[in-house]
C-alpha cells in the first residue's frame, strides 16, 4: 500500500499511555483527541476519521459503524472486543485490533495473587490485625501443592495463568471449545473431567452467549468436589445469586472476583448506593470472598504494553509487520551442532565415558530453560564422514539455528538472494530448511514444533 500517514486520521476517544499517541504521531498519522463528547456527538463526526482508538467508553454498534463510512480500523486498548459489533465491522472491512498480549501477564499474576490470598486468608487476617485481633487458628491456610487447578478458556489469559502456576506442584487442566489448545502447562480435558477433578476453577473465557451466566447452580453442582472460584474474565459469566447459594452450602469454598455481574459495560462504575443487590451484599459480608474492581489487567506495566501492542498493530495494517518484534526475529537461538566423525558410535561412547554426556544413537540432546522458564533443547550429533546431509557444503560441520517462523525467514532470505538448499521439510519435531552462508557453510534452519523445542 502506498500510504501517506498524514492522510490517516485517527480519533482517540479515551486517554491512554502517552506513548501510544507519541508513537502514532512519530509515524506521521494525524491524531485527534475527544475524551468528552457523547456517543451521539462522536457519531456525528466519525465519518471524518479512518481509525478510532477506544478503551471502554461506549459500545460501537451497527448504528455507529454505519455512520463511520471511512473507518479502516477500530483499536481497543484492552483484551476483549465484546463492546464492538465485530461481525458487522468485519463485513464493512474494518480491521479490529485488541491488545491481549499487553495485559495477559498482569491477569495471570493477579489470578495467582487472588488464589494465594484466599488460600491463606491474607486479607481477612490483615483486617483483623488492624482491628487489634490476633487470631491464628481460624486463619489456618490451605496449600496449593497437590491440588488440581481447572482453567476454563485457554487463550491469552488462561495460558498466562497456567504459566504462573508452573512453580507449584499442581495438576493444571484446561477446558476450551477450541480443540488442541492445551500445552505443556495445562492438559486439555473435557468439561466433565475438569468438573470431576478440579479443586480450583479459574475463568478466562470471553463474554459470549454461551458464557453468559455460564457459572450457575447446575454448572457448580456438576463439580465433584467443593472448589474455589477465581473470575478475572467477565462478571456476567457468573450468576452471583447462584454463587452465593454455593458459598452458603460450602460447595464453593471461596471466590476471588475481579469482575462482577453488576458492573457497567464501561467497567468504570458499579452502582449507586441504596441499590445494592442482596447477593452482592452477601459477597461484601463474606470473609472467604475477595473482590477487586476489574483491575487484573491494570498494572503500570500493562499500561505501557497495551499501548505498544496497539501502536504495532496499527502500523502493521498500513506498513506491514514491524521488523524486529520478538515474533519476527529471524533466528532465536542455536538448535544444534552437527559434525563429521570417522567413528560416530565410538565418539559418542568416548563423550559418555570421559565427559559424562548422556549420549544416545542420535548424539546428545541438551535441555535448558530460556529466560521465560520455557524448555529449550540443543542437539549435538556426530555424523558419518560419508553423510550426504551436509551437502553441498564441503565442511566437516553443520550448524542448526532455531527460527521463529521458517516460511517468513526463507521468504526474506530468498528476496535477499541467499542460496536456499533443497525444499523445506516437516518432521515430528518441526520444520526444516537449509541455506548456505558466503563461505559455503550449510546452515539448517529449524522451526521447532512446540514450546518444548523453542
Ligand atoms: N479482568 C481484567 O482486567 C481482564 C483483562 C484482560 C482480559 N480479561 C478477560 O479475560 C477473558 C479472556 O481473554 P483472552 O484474551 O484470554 O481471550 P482469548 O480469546 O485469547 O481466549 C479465550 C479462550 O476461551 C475459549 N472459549 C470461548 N468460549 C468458550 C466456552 N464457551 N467454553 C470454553 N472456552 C471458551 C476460546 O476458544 C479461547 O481459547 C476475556 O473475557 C477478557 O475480556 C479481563
Amino acid at each position: 500500500m502506498d500510504i501517506n500517514p498524514k492522510d490517516i486520521k485517527i480519533l482517540h476517544i479515551d486517554s491512554n499511555h502517552p506513548t501510544l499517541w507519541k508513537q502514532l504521531e512519530e509515524v506521521g498519522f494525524t491524531n485527534e483527541a475527544d475524551y468528552t463528547s457523547t456517543k451521539e456527538e462522536i457519531e456525528a463526526k466519525i465519518a471524518g476519521y479512518n481509525g478510532i482508538v477506544i478503551r471502554s467508553r461506549f459500545k460501537i454498534d451497527k448504528a455507529f459503524i454505519d455512520k463511520a463510512t471511512n473507518l479502516q480500523f477500530i483499536a481497543r486498548v484492552g483484551a476483549g472486543l465484546e463492546s464492538i459489533d465485530c461481525e458487522y465491522a468485519e463485513q464493512k472491512n474494518i480491521h479490529l485490533i485488541a491488545a491481549p498480549e499487553g495485559n495477559r501477564n498482569a491477569v495471570g499474576e493477579q489470578a495467582l495473587g487472588m488464589l494465594l490470598s484466599l488460600f491463606n486468608n491474607l486479607n481477612k487476617a490483615d483486617r483483623e490485625i488492624r482491628e487489634g485481633k490476633w487470631i491464628r487458628e481460624s486463619n489456618r491456610g490451605y496449600e496449593l501443592d497437590g491440588k488440581t487447578v481447572g482453567i476454563i478458556g485457554y487463550g491469552n489469559m488462561g495460558k498466562s495463568f497456567a504459566k504462573k502456576l508452573r512453580g507449584f506442584d499442581v495438576e493444571v487442566l484446561c477446558y476450551d471449545i477450541t480443540p488442541t489448545v492445551g500445552d505443556n502447562n495445562a492438559k486439555q480435558v473435557s468439561l466433565e473431567e475438569l468438573q470431576r477433578k478440579a479443586d480450583v476453577v479459574s475463568l478466562h473465557t470471553p463474554w459470549t452467549p454461551e458464557t453468559d451466566k455460564m457459572v450457575n447452580t447446575a454448572f457448580i453442582n456438576a463439580f465433584t468436589k467443593p472448589f474455589w472460584l477465581i473470575n478475572t474474565a467477565r462478571g456476567k459469566s457468573v450468576v452471583t445469586e447462584d454463587l452465593v447459594t454455593a458459598l452458603k452450602s460450602k460447595k464453593v469454598l471461596g471466590a476471588g472476583l475481579d469482575v462482577l455481574e453488576y458492573e457497567k459495560l464501561s467497567f468504570e462504575t458499579l452502582f449507586t448506593e441504596n441499590n445494592i443487590p442482596e447477593a452482592f451484599q452477601y459477597l461484601l459480608d463474606s470473609e472467604n470472598v475477595l473482590l477487586s474492581p476489574h483491575i487484573a489487567g491494570w498494572t503500570f506495566e500493562s499500561h505501557v504494553k497495551l499501548a505498544q501492542v496497539i501502536v504495532d498493530k496499527i502500523k502493521a495494517i498500513y506498513f506491514g509487520d514491524a521488523p524486529d518484534t520478538e515474533e519476527e526475529k529471524r533466528v532465536t537461538g542455536i538448535g544444534g551442532i552437527f559434525f563429521k566423525a570417522e567413528d560416530p558410535a565410538g565418539l559418542r561412547e568416548w563423550y559418555k565415558k570421559h565427559l559424562g554426556i548422556n549420549t544416545d544413537n542420535y548424539g546428545w540432546s541438551f535441555w535448558w530453560k530460556d529466560k521465560n522458564g520455557d524448555d529449550g533443547m540443543t542437539q549435538w550429533s556426530p555424523f558419518a564422514t560419508d553423510t550426504d546431509y551436509f551437502e553441498p557444503s564441503q565442511k566437516q560441520f553443520m550448524q542448526n539455528l532455531r527460527v521463529h517462523n521458517l516460511d517468513n525467514v526463507l521468504q526474506k532470505l530468498k528476496e535477499e538472494g541467499i542460496t536456499i538448499v533443497g525444499e523445506p521439510q516437516a518432521y515430528d519435531y518441526g520444520k526444516f530448511g537449509w541455506i548456505l552462508d558466503p563461505e559455503g557453510n550449510k546452515i539448517e534452519l529449524w522451526e521447532p514444533i512446540d514450546k518444548a523445542f523453542i
